[in-house]
């Protein structure tokens, strides 16, 4: 690392907070924090690895972290769990890279997060409501909880964010990490940033700081848990429209300008779903940093992309199935989440991007149609 980065990250990590009442509290045995990582995915496994090497570091921490895994038989016969437990890797999802002796995987939900009081949720954004229900009554009722997870539901009440679908369903707190990860490269250790968005209380926000933290995953945060979460969801539709452009090869400034027109779409969104989300938020790593690298590298541009070279012909879900190998594409339904909003709200026409976006997803225009939509711009945000 250059030394002006390390000096940095040196002072950052003296900043931490060490001293207070609320770690004093928790450095006694007896009341050592335990975290339970729910999902086992490219980020979820990434995530598990970053909290173990603190779990470990850390005296405030129980050692070990168990990490809830969706079962899953290989093409060896062999179950995924028990060859993570044997190899201390996730063989599927993130190959070659140790995850930390302390990482346990466990297939049985809720005897993963028996005992736990720091639940980090991060699976796929359609599988969270089914894993709530089946946590109802199971887990510890001081448990706070954090969701690395990018999307939303749409219900009949309106749009809910997978935070506010957490509190609801399991009454505990929930905050929010969000920042330009590509989970791959963290997983090498490559000097990345990101965000801790949380509503009110500051000593739970700097407790997830401090699991996180590494030298090389540098975490701030932010009082703004709707403003980061909404950067890391919609920046995923923008990466779609970058993955046009790609595969169209229309090259960096029309790329560059779908990035632009995408941040000031996901800030517009934002503040009219949720006046109290904050300008500064944007230029987080949650915002503006997640937002180039997902348009520059994520499996998002990398699908989109490949649907624009077939001109549209083949499906989404055939290239996800295709190109991904197990891992779940969450631009695609987060445009048409988006799109069933802006319809319901009667916005489509203030955010012609997002809504072009779903539109081509769904067939309806050609991928071209992308930069075909600059007469609609509206005139002020
Ligand atoms: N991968 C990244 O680089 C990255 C970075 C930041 C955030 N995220 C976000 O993290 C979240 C999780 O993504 P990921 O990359 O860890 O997962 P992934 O897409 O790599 O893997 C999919 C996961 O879903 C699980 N799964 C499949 N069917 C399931 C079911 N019915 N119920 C529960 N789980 C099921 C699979 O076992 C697997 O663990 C997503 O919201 C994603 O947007 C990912």
């Amino acid at each position: 690392m250059a030394p002006a980065l390390e000096a940095q990250v040196q002072q950052e990590e003296q900043s931490l907070p060490h001293n207070n009442n609320f770690y004093n509290t928790l450095n006694d045995a007896t009341h050592r924090s335990k975290v339970t990582v729910i999902g086992s995915g490219n980020w979820g496994s990434v995530a598990s690895k970053l909290i173990a090497s603190n779990t470990l570091r850390l005296p405030s921490f129980h050692d070990e972290v168990r990490m809830w895994v969706y079962e899953e038989t290989l093409p060896s016969g062999e179950k995924l769990t028990d060859v993570i437990n044997r190899t201390n890797e996730n063989v599927k999802y993130l190959p070659g890279i140790k995850l930390g002796q302390n990482v346990v995987a466990d297939p049985d939900l809720e005897n993963a997060v028996r005992d736990s009081n720091m639940l980090v949720f991060v699976t796929p954004h359609q599988f969270v409501e089914g894993i709530c229900k089946r946590l109802v009554g199971k887990i510890r009722e001081d448990a706070e909880a954090i969701s690395l997870v990018k999307g939303m539901e749409v219900k009949m009440e309106g749009p809910c964010m997978i935070s506010t679908l957490i509190s609801q369903q399991l009454g505990i707190n929930c905050s929010v990490l969000m920042g330009a990860n590509i989970a791959n490269e963290i997983a090498v250790e490559k000097f990345s940033e990101a965000t801790v968005g949380y509503r009110n209380n500051k000593e739970v926000a700097e407790r997830w700081v401090q699991l996180f933290y590494t030298p090389y995953f540098i975490v701030t945060a932010a009082q703004d848990v709707e403003g980061v979460e909404l950067c890391g969801t919609l920046k995923n539709v923008v990466a779609i429209a970058a993955g046009f452009v790609d595969g169209l090869e229309m090259g960096n400034n029309t790329k560059a300008a779908i990035m632009r027109l995408g941040l000031r779409e996901m800030k517009a969104f934002s503040k009219l779903l949720f006046p109290s989300v904050k300008d500064s938020t944007f230029f987080e790593s949650c915002g503006v940093a997640d937002l180039i690298t997902t348009c520059l590298g994520g499996r998002n541009r990398k699908v989109a992309e490949a649907y624009a070279r077939n001109g549209g012909k083949r499906s989404f879900d055939e290239l996800e199935a295709e190109m991904l190998q197990g891992q779940k594409l969450q631009g695609v339904s987060t445009a048409s989440e988006v799109y069933e909003v802006l319809s319901h709200r009667g916005w489509l026409e203030l955010f012609p991007l997002f809504s072009t976006v779903h539109e081509i997803c769904s067939g309806l225009l050609p991928p071209s149609a992308i930069v075909e939509y600059s007469e609609k711009l509206p005139r002020s945000f």
